[in-house]
């Protein structure tokens, strides 16, 4: 019988792992190390699941409940976020528990009607709303945009928790349930976090800094937060910084080299690059996108100070993994990055103004014009691959 884990207490992780996802949101985004789907039971006087899981684990989710509490005996179902990870079980939970009372948002209430066309006894909530459990409460606090327009977060004062579903998560299964139980975990969960940031929060980076500078002005004491992806964070000192970090768009002294090759000529090049930022002391992330996943490639120019890119020109165009990667680049709406095109070319170039058009079209300050060869570079044509790198370097530096 999977069982119940508390988190605090009257707290109950009644969560699935999924460890077998490879991929999110239509193969946007990798995950290869699983996920978890967290849903929460909230026990006081009365009794509040908050939040779902994917529809395959419902039952896995019952259980974990029913660990607990016979089903019959939740109140209240709280939905913080409509997309189907975490509201694909309810059809099934409310079709076993039809009088239960449903908080959500407007928008939560439009999506879960459109989905599931369910005639749940819904309460529309905003923020500042409570919703009383006897002695224990929660209140709610509306997130549009963090990451749908329907998000909201739910604070449970009694324990200085919150529920934040999205935000602060990460796609990593864990047999562990707090992101503190080792150095080693605590590193890899702020890893996967950086990864779920970037690729779907990133875009939203205002909103972000908004929200957590308004649950700061809320006086909220937050001990715990416990997202509805991943791990949760028993001191969340960690993951706000980070947060704050990326939602302002702070860079590192680092720089990463994205390319591709035909047969050889832009990865010598590419590898010399490399070689001369790593001569002025910037931490270097070298991955040729037709063999690295496209958003393990995001995640890396999160903090990234410089993107440099390189492809040869093919039909007077970049190859199409230059261009796909920097179609989703521009979609995250990055701020405050520089970068640099190379490549090679036979008889006509063109990938370099293709790249470099997309790279301004991202914002990203050109730190040096396109270095490009025909063939193979030489020996001498490398070293100025090197001097490339090192100019690019000294500009991140400054
Ligand atoms: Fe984890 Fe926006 O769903």
């Amino acid at each position: 019988m999977k069982k119940a884990v508390a988190i605090a207490e009257g707290v109950h992780w009644v969560g699935a792992i999924d460890w077998d996802v490879r991929n999110f949101h239509g193969y946007h985004f990798s995950t290869h190390r699983g996920t978890t789907y967290n849903a929460y039971l909230v026990v006081g006087e009365k009794i509040a699941l908050v939040d779902t899981v994917h529809a395959p684990f419902a039952k896995e989710m019952i259980e974990r409940i029913e660990s607990v509490v016979p089903l019959e005996k939740i109140d209240f179902v709280v939905s913080n976020h409509v997309e189907m990870d975490h509201s694909g079980a309810m059809p099934e939970l409310m079709s076993r528990i039809p009088k239960a009372k449903v908080f959500c948002t407007q928008k939560g209430k439009e999506g879960l009607s459109r989905y599931y066309g369910g005639d749940w006894d819904f309460k529309v909530v905003k923020t500042g709303d409570v919703l009383h459990l006897g002695k224990k409460s929660l209140q709610f606090i509306e997130a549009p945009m963090l990451h749908w327009p329907d998000s909201m977060f739910t604070y449970h004062p009694e324990e200085s928790l919150l529920l934040s579903n999205d935000a602060f998560g990460q796609h990593l299964a864990t047999s562990e349930r707090f992101a503190e139980e080792s150095q080693e975990l605590l590193h890899d969960v702020l890893d996967a976090s950086a990864k779920y940031y970037a690729n779907i929060l990133w875009p939203f980076s205002p909103l972000v800094l908004r929200k957590i500078e308004e649950i700061v002005g809320m006086n909220l004491e937050i001990k715990t937060i416990a997202p509805a992806h991943g791990l949760i964070w028993g001191d969340p000192s960690k993951i706000l910084e980070a947060y704050m970090r990326w939602a302002k768009g702070i860079s590192k002294k680092k720089a990463v080299v994205v390319y591709d090759t035909m047969w050889g000529s832009t990865e010598r090049m590419a590898r010399a690059v490399t070689e001369g930022l790593i001569e002025t002391g910037l931490s270097v992330v070298q991955l040729r996108a037709s063999v690295t996943d496209r958003s393990d490639i995001i995640k890396e120019t999160l903090e990234a100070k410089a993107i440099l890119v390189g492809s040869p020109t093919i039909n007077n165009d970049s190859l199409s993994t230059l261009a796909a990667f920097l179609e989703e680049f521009h979609d995250l709406k990055p701020k405050g990055k520089m970068g640099a095109v190379f490549g090679s070319f036979g008889w006509a170039g063109g990938a370099e103004k293709k790249l470099g058009e997309a790279l301004k079209a991202s914002s990203v300050e050109i730190a040096e014009p396109a270095l490009t060869f025909c063939y193979r570079p030489d020996e001498e044509e490398l070293e100025k691959c090197r001097e490339f790198g090192r100019r690019v370097g000294a500009a991140v530096e400054a």
